[in-house]
Parts: C-alpha cells; sequence; structure tokens
C-alpha cells in the first residue's frame, strides 16, 4: 500500500458524496449503463461480486433496483467492512470460491503493490462468469485526466499497457470499462471487443 493509506471515516468523508470522486447518483447512471450493456448481450445478471466496495455504491444499487441478484461486497477495510456491510477481503489474497456474472472493482487496484495485483487480478479472473467492470486511474489519468482535488493521488502511478499486460490472459477489454472473462461464452461482435 502506498505510504501507509488508512480506509477509515476521513478517507471515505474525505474522497465520497458531493465534491469527491462520485457518489451514489453517478453511480446509479453507471450501474443502470452496465446493467442495461450486460442485457443487451442476453446475459440477465444473477450474480455480484463487488470488490473493494468503500461506500457500497454498487452493492446497494444492487441490494435495493434488483433485490433477487446475489450480491457479495468484500472490502479491505475494516472500517468499511463495518460501517457499510461488506465481508473483510483482500483481493490479493482471496480467492473466491465460486464465478459471478459481474465483478466490479472500481478504483482498488492503484492502492495494491505490483505483485498484489498480479495475484488480485489472478482472483478477478476466477472470479469473473462474465463481465468485469474495471476502473483503475493510470499513469496518464494522472498527468491528463484526474481531477487532484477530488481523488486520491497518493496511490501507485502506473502504466496502462503494465495493466493491460496483466488482464490479457483472462480478459478482453469491451469498452467503456466493461471487460469480458475469457471463460465467457457470449459471442461479441469483431468490432465490440479489441481481441489480441
Ligand atoms: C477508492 S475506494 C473505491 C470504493 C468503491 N469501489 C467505489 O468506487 O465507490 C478504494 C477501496 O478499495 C479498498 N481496497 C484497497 N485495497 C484493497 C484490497 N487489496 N482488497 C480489497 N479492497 C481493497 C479500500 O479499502 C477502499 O475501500
Amino acid at each position: 500500500m502506498p505510504q501507509n493509506i488508512q480506509f477509515d471515516n476521513t478517507y471515505y468523508q474525505r474522497f465520497y458524496g458531493k465534491t469527491g470522486v462520485h457518489d451514489a447518483e453517478k453511480i446509479t447512471h453507471l450501474a443502470q449503463g452496465v446493467h442495461s450493456l450486460c442485457a443487451w448481450w442476453g446475459l440477465p445478471i444473477r450474480s455480484v461480486l463487488d470488490v473493494g466496495a468503500g461506500p457500497g455504491f454498487w452493492s446497494n444499487w444492487y441490494r435495493t433496483q434488483h433485490p433477487k441478484v446475489k450480491v457479495l461486497s468484500t472490502d479491505i477495510s475494516e472500517h468499511a467492512c463495518t460501517t457499510y456491510g461488506h465481508q473483510r477481503r483482500d483481493i490479493s489474497a482471496w480467492s473466491p470460491p465460486r464465478a459471478y456474472d459481474l465483478v466490479i472493482c472500481h478504483g482498488v487496484l492503484q492502492y495494491p503493490s505490483n505483485a498484489e495485483v498480479r495475484q488480485a487480478v489472478v482472483n478477478l479472473g476466477r472470479a469473473t462468469k462474465h463481465f468485469m467492470y474495471l476502473e483503475i486511474p493510470t499513469k496518464s489519468d494522472f498527468e491528463d485526466v484526474v481531477d487532484a482535488a477530488a481523488t486520491d493521488i497518493n496511490v501507485h502511478h502506473r502504466a496502462g499497457a503494465w495493466y493491460r499486460k496483466e488482464l490479457a490472459p483472462y480478459f478482453v477489454q469491451v469498452g467503456a470499462g466493461l471487460w469480458q472473462s475469457r471463460q465467457s461464452n457470449i459471442p461479441m461482435y469483431e468490432l465490440e471487443a479489441f481481441r489480441s
């Protein structure tokens, strides 16, 4: 973890909500879009794993809007787990015992070390039956895109190419933050997915 980050109340108050990186309303737009895209591809979402769930915006959306969907939300932070209701798991050390239709890993992998990210990607690969929503700010994002006032910049600034190389054995990028598991049998048109 870079420079002893504490994922405590101060952290979640600082980076979430109206003045933070995102809030429940913004995640509602994103979750609706992801859920609908999966429906477009013919996938009814029955199970969701939210990794590094933090304030739990994604898992709360699924639990309230789609109560029949089986949702597991996890986080490494004791504070997040007790406050927001997640199971305490470090994704670099925990291999989920089953696979989920949709895995969410939003703003998490910029925190662990290189070796931990490599192991986390193996675990995410095993956990994803069809799609993973993934957001990780990269070195180039920190230079050109990220709002430094709202975002935690005390994280690893790694190249996008580094992440792509780690992800490639397990996932194919389908755009807008979505990655399809290589285990998934859902067909994609040639120009829908970046096959290498
Ligand atoms: C920037 S917050 C993202 C929260 C949430 N995913 C969101 O986007 O609203 C990062 C979260 O990742 C969690 N985290 C960091 N490293 C982790 C790890 N190795 N395994 C699981 N969770 C981790 C932190 O505790 C924190 O809650």
